[in-house]
This record gives C-alpha cells, sequence and structure tokens, in this order.
C-alpha cells in the first residue's frame, strides 16, 4: 500500500503493488499455464519453446529475468513456468534474503530443476549477490567456515535448478548479475482488449454477473495493469450489488469508478496532481524527478515505477535529460489551455540527474 504523509491523500485503489487485500483474490484468478494466461503473447511464445526445449533435454530450464512496471504478472509466469516444467515453485523476495546464509539453504533445500522464483532481486544486498554468482554459473556454492586467519572456504555442488529473478528497476541490476540470465524478457503493459478478456475471465471465476460493457469499462480504467483491473472488479461489484442488481453494467462500473476517482482514462488523483504540478508549478517542465516529488509530498519511486510509465504509454508526459514534461495532451486532458510554445523556467539548480 502506498503511504502518504498527508492525510488529505486517501491511499491509492490503483496502485499496482500487491496488497495483503489481493493476495487470496489473486491467487484463485492465477492462470496455470501459458495457454490460460492472456497476453505477453512474445514472452509467452519464447517461453513455450524454451521450456519444451529443456523438458525434451531433461534439463532445467535457463535463468530468466522478467522486468517490467509492478502488477504485470510476474510471479502470475514464474508459477506457470514451474507448473508447465512439471517442478516446484520455491518464492521469495530479494529483501526477504537477508543473509548469505539464507540464501544457502534455499538454494540447498531445492529438488532436481526446481524454479527459485525471486521477486524485487534488484534489492539483494551485494554479500548475496555472491554467492548467487557461482550458484548460477557453475551451479556451485563457496561457503567460508570460521573467522580470521583460520577460515576456509568449502565448495558445496548444488542440484540442477532454475532461478527466476523478477524487477521493476532492469537497470538497477548489477551487470555480472544481468549477464548469468540466459532468457530475459521484457513485459509489457496490456492493452483494453487483453484485460477486458481477464476481467472477464475473472468475473466467471469469482461468479461475478458482468457484462461486456461492463468489463470493458473497468478495462479501459486499469492503466494496463491486470492486478489493478481485478482489483477494480472487486470494487465495482460492492457497488452493483448495493445500487443495482448484482450485475455490472458499463453505468454502474462508470458510477463506481468515478467515485473511486478513477477518470475515463484510469488516472487517479496522483497521476493528476502530478501533471498539474508539472504545468501550474514548473510551466509544462521540464522539472526534474526529485523536485517534482517533494512538490507534491510523494516519493519519487512511486511517481518512477508507478505513474510514469502508464502516463508515458497514454503520450501525456515526456523524459528529457532536464527532467519530466507534460505534453499537449496531458494539458488536454486536464482541461487546461496549453501554452503557444512550451518554454522552460529558469534552471533553479535542482534538477536531479
Ligand atoms: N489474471 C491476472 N493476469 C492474468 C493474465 N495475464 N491472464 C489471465 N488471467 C490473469
Amino acid at each position: 500500500m502506498i503511504q502518504t504523509e498527508d492525510m488529505e491523500f486517501a491511499p491509492r485503489i490503483i496502485t499496482p503493488e500487491n496488497t495483503t487485500e489481493d493476495s487470496d483474490v489473486e491467487i484463485s484468478l492465477r492462470p496455470q499455464t501459458l495457454h490460460e494466461y492472456i497476453g505477453q503473447e512474445k514472452v509467452k511464445e519464447n517461453l513455450a519453446i524454451y521450456i519444451e526445449a529443456a523438458k525434451r533435454r531433461s534439463e532445467p530450464l535457463d535463468h530468466v529475468l522478467l522486468y517490467g512496471p509492478p502488477g504485470l504478472g510476474k510471479t502470475t509466469l514464474s508459477s506457470i513456468i514451474a507448473h508447465e516444467l512439471g517442478v516446484n515453485l520455491r518464492v521469495t523476495t530479494g529483501p526477504a534474503i537477508e543473509k548469505p546464509g539464507d540464501l544457502v539453504s534455499l538454494l540447498t533445500s531445492l529438488s532436481d530443476n526446481d524454479v527459485l522464483f525471486i521477486d524485487e532481486i534488484h534489492r539483494l544486498s551485494r554479500a548475496v549477490e555472491e554467492i548467487l554468482y557461482p550458484a548460477l554459473e557453475d551451479r556451485v556454492i563457496d561457503i567460508i567456515i570460521g573467522k580470521g586467519p583460520s577460515a576456509r572456504s568449502i565448495r558445496m555442488d548444488l542440484k540442477p535448478f532454475t532461478l527466476i529473478g523478477a524487477t521493476t528497476r532492469a537497470g538497477q541490476l548489477s551487470a555480472p548479475l544481468r549477464d548469468r540470465f540466459g532468457v530475459i524478457q521484457r513485459l509489457e503493459l496490456y492493452t483494453k482488449e487483453q484485460l477486458t478478456d481477464i476481467v472477464r475471465r475473472s468475473s466467471m471465476i469469482l461468479g461475478i454477473p458482468c457484462t461486456s460493457d461492463g468489463a470493458a469499462e473497468i478495462a479501459g480504467r486499469a492503466r494496463g495493469t491486470p492486478r489493478i483491473a481485478n482489483r477494480l472488479l472487486k470494487r465495482v461489484r460492492d457497488f452493483a450489488d448495493v445500487m443495482g442488481n448484482g450485475q455490472i453494467t458499463q453505468e454502474i462500473a462508470s458510477i463506481a469508478l468515478s467515485r473511486l476517482d478513477i477518470d475515463n482514462l484510469g488516472l487517479d488523483g496522483l497521476d493528476r496532481r502530478m501533471l498539474e504540478m508539472i504545468i501550474k508549478g514548473y510551466g509544462g517542465g521540464p522539472v526534474g524527478l526529485e523536485t517534482l516529488a517533494s512538490a507534491i509530498n510523494e516519493e519519487s519511486v512511486t511517481l518512477e515505477d508507478i505513474c510514469e510509465p502508464f502516463l508515458m504509454q497514454l503520450g501525456f508526459l515526456g523524459r528529457t535529460p532536464r527532467g519530466r514534461v507534460a505534453t499537449r495532451l496531458a494539458y488536454e486532458h486536464l482541461g487546461i489551455t496549453p501554452p503557444e510554445q512550451q518554454t522552460a523556467p529558469p534552471d533553479d539548480g535542482q534538477m536531479s540527474f
């Protein structure tokens, strides 16, 4: 859940980050096979070949790095990969592996060809990462026993395994770690049509009556992200139950989403505050990310990981070497008259590049 210090702003319903409330529903909605998984066609096609090849050779799948904005299905894909390979999946996250010993016990507990999934792999500590290099490359780990001059290093063989790393920030991975992944796949934001299919599939699984228009309305406001689409589905269902006859129609969905402060393109209050600050506070930009984040009292990673991919996909935001700029489309969407020629404000020395 995104925290905002200023209580004037309610927590965002459209954060793509995983929340505890999501987990049970997400698991029940999670497709189990590549065939059931909607969207990411290129990634699916490639993975299907690599999985089939690994199975035919009875070898582990090469290590896989999945990257892209949050909520697009990196965890889901890793459970599908393990399922399709017919092996066990162990799931953990970078920050949860605090000490090298934590990783050693994870790696030594795997069975042949198992999949180890590490979410937020860019947050592994340096010491833990160093254990990972020989594990990935030569399937061994070097354990140091003792301290000081009498310390000895023992090399231990590992069973064949596949690491799937997931990250929203591929650029933050160290080069030696990135180089050890044989398969690197980027997940893209979903189209409205794909999200409509996902909402229809989820509503069938959850037994929620939903018209095609209702599903499309939710999909169109889910900012390209299945996790958000499924969360909105649950919220809109509440409105349908209380204000209607339980069926999600386009009208109910539209009323519900507006009440949730999500506009017709899926922008929420934070997206609009960000654009409005660029436009009204900085003459349309360019403005550095850190300056912008503190001006609206938000964390820069939230703006960068969550707002920006979507605003850039809509063509509302540009990134230049001197900072973020709002485009003409952003002005129009917010109902603000764009200047004849957008000019940069004087450099205040706070640009964060
Ligand atoms: N639920 C969440 N993501 C999904 C996807 N990509 N395909 C099908 N169902 C999903």
